[in-house]
């Protein structure tokens, strides 16, 4: 049963298959095709932690496909109420596919081990696969090929960032990453992304300068992620010299910002940045529908549906 748990699980031509279905799709919706391919089909989505973007994305893109979204929130106490397995193994009775949002990446594992359904990862404490594909789904629509391109990083080494650096490395992108020395990513990280992504041009430092010159793209998140609010005065201090600003951009002038939202304007980006003539915010955001819907559809052609 194959699940998308983190990118590293997929193929550099498994990652291309998921970005051509998305992008088929989106051309043909533009063109006012909404053709619904999977009639009934039933996602569950668990989530623990808030959201717009995810929720919104896959409960559209479930209704495209002619089929529906649940949405479950606290009620089920997801990991509390009843063991994961148990939880797993009645959801797999009742639906075909399910979404977690989960605080621990953990539980989305041991959730996958007893479903036998196909389990997408909607963002955990570890990384967030469905924004980097809707990234790269953006970033090549604005530059086209995105080969050999760099990437920059600045901020938080945390989940959007990881997922990132597992997809420029599988698609032969240059990744460069600018983060205060003590919230690099670990060792153990380090050798994940190695393994993963044997080939990956993958740069570390302290200087978001370095970072962002000739890069086609910079991104950033919030300093603080959901579930470290107790950080949250401690990393505004040591983030300070990571926003993302128009002095940083006068070095990338022809870079778009990206973000996966949602933004604090004023602490990792200015508004005069986000808000600017470089930022593909909305379109970045708009395509996770897209990009979302070429995962789903790909997990489901693997069953052979
Ligand atoms: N970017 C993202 O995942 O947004 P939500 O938290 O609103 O889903
Ligand atoms: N890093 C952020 C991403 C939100 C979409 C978080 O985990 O809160």
């Amino acid at each position: 049963m194959r699940h998308l748990l983190t990118l590293k699980d997929l193929s550099t031509s498994e990652i291309e298959e998921i970005l051509a279905i998305g992008k088929t799709l989106k051309e043909d919706m533009k063109r006012g095709i909404r053709e619904p391919l999977y009639p009934n089909c039933v996602m569950g989505m668990i989530f623990q932690k808030q959201s717009l973007r995810t929720r919104v994305s896959f409960e559209t893109l479930m209704t495209h496909l002619g089929g529906h979204a649940i949405y479950l929130a606290g009620d089920v106490d997801f990991g509390k109420r009843e063991p994961i397995r148990d939880f797993a193994r009645v959801m797999s009775e009742m639906v075909d596919l399910v979404m977690i949002r989960a605080k621990h990446h953990e539980d989305v594992v041991e959730f996958a081990r007893y479903a036998s359904v196909p389990v997408i990862n909607g963002l955990t404490d570890y990384c967030h696969p469905c924004q980097a594909l809707a990234d790269i789904m953006t970033l090549r629509e604005l530059i086209g090929d995105t080969t050999g391109k760099k990437f920059a990083w600045v901020g938080d080494a945390n989940n959007v960032a990881l997922s990132l650096a597992f997809i420029c490395g599988k698609l032969g992108m240059k990744f460069s990453m600018a983060t205060p020395k003590a919230y690099q990513f670990n060792d153990s990280i380090m050798q994940q992304i190695r393994e993963n992504a044997p080939d990956a041009d993958f740069e570390v430092t302290e200087d978001p300068v370095k970072a962002v010159e000739d890069a086609v793209a910079v991104y950033t998140d919030v300093w603080v992620s959901m579930g470290q609010e107790d950080e949250k005065v401690q990393r505004e201090r040591d983030f300070a010299a990571y926003q993302v600003n128009s002095e940083l951009m006068r070095h990338c002038p022809q870079a778009y910002f990206m973000h996966c939202l949602p933004a604090r304007r004023g602490f990792e980006v200015t508004p005069e940045v986000i808000d600017g003539p470089q930022s593909a915010i909305i379109q970045e955001a708009g395509n996770r529908l897209h990009a979302q819907k070429g995962a789903v559809i790909w997990l489901l052609r693997q069953l052979g549906k």
